[in-house]
């Protein structure tokens, strides 16, 4: 592929940086963090060496679910800002070459939205059919709710008529009905608004319940995959390089179709939900095995299509497709105390406090998150080793205050830290042990290795474009990967336990190829015998990227 059609492309060598504007920065002392704080530490994003912001929503809304339950998809929560304050972040970061996409909440609305409103009045409103009514109690066709904890079914009867509503999630959450095509066409236009504004594409929530059509009743051509075309041709037609990365958090075997027929004529991304469960199996276990089969499993993918790879994300971080053994595995492993689960099938805990803290561990799964096949996406905090807050209810633990400096509310507000909406943990990981001002001045520093590491995942492209095969390490504890991509090849090695080993490991490489290593200084030897083999040194937790160039090669990258 041409270097031009490459950077058209560019959600397949991004790094993604996900944010929630309530919780970055405070600018007007309010206790509530705002658009203009993100503004404001654009530059630090920027210089962090991510390409592409995400920012959790922003839109008006009651907050039931965290800014999830909007009651107007084309505004702005007075309390975040103004259009105009998001206008003003659009451009400030495509004046630092950061792209920006959104998060496209359209499965369900607040129960407060104007929409839902008409629609309860009656049935006749005629808004009704915006979301998905039945005269009877329906028989629970489409499954359990999302959130067990809160909702034992998907339907609610509305006392205002005595029908029943749907609602995959809360019940102040109704979903829309996509079979009606006045809704087909208010999430267009919903789209085309923020991409006049300026974004570059949107992080799609709950993909797979937005497409559940069954049962629904409607006049369009039910095909739901029909309507994520639909979409997709839609936004590239608005903006040709508008990108779509769709929340479907299935099996690897039902991924496939969410990418579209194929050249991929659907979701431009998907999140590898399987591969981070996997991953902290194998992290449990300290055996790369449950890695590398996840890998494996993974579908093959159009070209233009990427996976988005990821620790942890705002949510609990679900072990929904490990077994219900492989999960209290887990459990037992990073979050034994029932307090740290969630649904029973989750825990809400931040990776450096499930890995008490251990620098180098912390390191190795991070090195994972961005040589792994895909695109990283970075949860805002795990640049630095943020830790949760567990005194704060459910999935909220994880989204505390980002911790700039030492100060109390960790130079996020300020406001008193009692008028917080969430306060940072205390101890351990809290902000006069964990913060950005300390990082930025330690040569050795979580923060400082992040930039390093992003800006090296940069420059060694094959990680995101390239062909991936699994190298055989004889070492159950060790993941070895290799990425072949136009020309160039890179290979990282993860040991995932605390014993150091040596592998060997057979190279397919022209004769007199060199292991030029990309994080530290140096190179390691390939046998000369004809075998191309290489014999790798791993500390715990070691980890190492390397690039395989052939020796006369004056071209080959740095
Ligand atoms: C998925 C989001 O990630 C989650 O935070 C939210 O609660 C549900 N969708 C419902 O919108």
């Amino acid at each position: 592929m041409s270097t031009a059609q490459t950077s058209d492309l560019w959600w397949k060598n991004a790094v993604i940086y996900c944010l929630d504007p309530e919780t970055f920065l405070d600018t007007d002392g309010d206790g509530v963090g705002n658009l203009d704080g993100v503004t404001e530490r654009i530059d630090y994003l920027a210089g962090l060496g991510i390409t592409c912001l995400w920012l959790m929503p922003f839109y008006p809304s009651p907050g039931r679910d965290d800014g999830y339950d909007v009651t107007d998809h084309y505004g702005v929560d007075p309390r975040l800002g103004s259009l105009g304050d998001l206008a003003v972040l659009v451009r400030s970061a495509k004046d630092r070459g950061l792209r920006i996409i959104v998060d496209l909440v359209v499965n369900h609305t607040s129960d407060q939205h104007p929409w839902f409103r008409a629609s309860r009045r009656s049935v006749d409103s005629p808004m009704r059919d915006w979301y998905v009514w039945r005269e009877e109690q329906p028989a629970e066709p489409h499954g359990e709710p999302v959130f067990p904890d809160a909702e034992d079914s998907i339907w609610t009867c509305d006392p205002k008529t005595g029908e029943w509503y749907l609602h995959h999630f809360y019940s102040h959450q109704p979903d829309l009905n996509i079979a009606n095509p006045d809704v087909r066409e208010e999430i267009a236009k919903v789209a085309g608004f923020w991409l006049a504004l300026g974004v570059d594409g949107f992080r799609v929530d709950a993909v797979p319940f937005l497409l559940d059509t069954d049962g629904h009743v409607g006049e369009v051509d039910l095909d739901p995959h029909g309507f994520l075309k639909d979409m997709r041709s839609f936004v590239s037609r608005r903006s040709g390089h508008a990108m779509l990365l769709g929340e479907v958090n299935l099996p690897p075997k039902q991924l496939r179709p969410y990418f579209g027929d194929q050249q991929g004529d659907e979701l431009h991304m998907m999140f590898a939900f399987s591969v981070m469960q996997a991953m902290y199996l194998s992290l449990a276990r300290r055996d790369a095995r449950p890695l590398a089969r996840a890998l494996t499993r993974l579908p093959e993918i159009p070209d233009t299509s990427q996976w988005g790879i990821f620790v942890r994300n705002h949510d609990e971080l679900t072990l929904d497709q490990l077994t219900e053994k492989e999960r209290q595995e887990v459990f037992d492993a990073f979050g034994p105390d029932p307090d740290m689960q969630v649904f029973g099938r989750g825990l809400r805990r931040r990776l450096p406090a499930m890995l008490d803290g251990d620098d180098q561990r912390i390191r190795c799964v991070y090195s994972l998150l961005f040589s792994l096949p895909g695109t990283p996406v970075l949860f805002y905090g795990e640049e630095i080793g943020m830790g949760e807050n567990l005194d704060i209810p459910g999935r909220l633990s994880v989204r505390t205050p980002m911790q700039w400096s030492d100060d109390r509310t960790g130079g996020f507000s300020t406001a008193r830290p009692s008028r917080l909406r969430r306060r940072p943990p205390e101890g351990r990981f809290g902000p006069l042990a964990v913060n950005v001002a300390s990082q930025q001045r330690e040569p050795d520093s979580l923060l400082r290795w992040m930039e390093h590491v992003i800006r090296r995942r940069k420059e060694t492209p094959e990680f995101g474009w390239g062909t991936t095969s699994l190298l055989d390490t004889g070492n159950d504890t060790v993941l070895a990967h290799r990425c072949d991509w136009e020309g160039g090849s890179v290979m990282a090695v993860h040991n995932l336990s605390d014993v150091p080993c040596v592998v060997t490991i057979a190279l397919e490489c022209e004769p007199g190829s060199v292991l030029r290593d990309l994080l530290e200084p140096g190179e390691a030897p390939i046998a000369s015998n004809g075998s191309c083999e290489a014999e790798l040194q791993l500390e715990s937790y070691g980890f190492r990227w390397f690039r395989i160039v052939p020796a006369d090669h004056p071209l080959a990258p740095v």
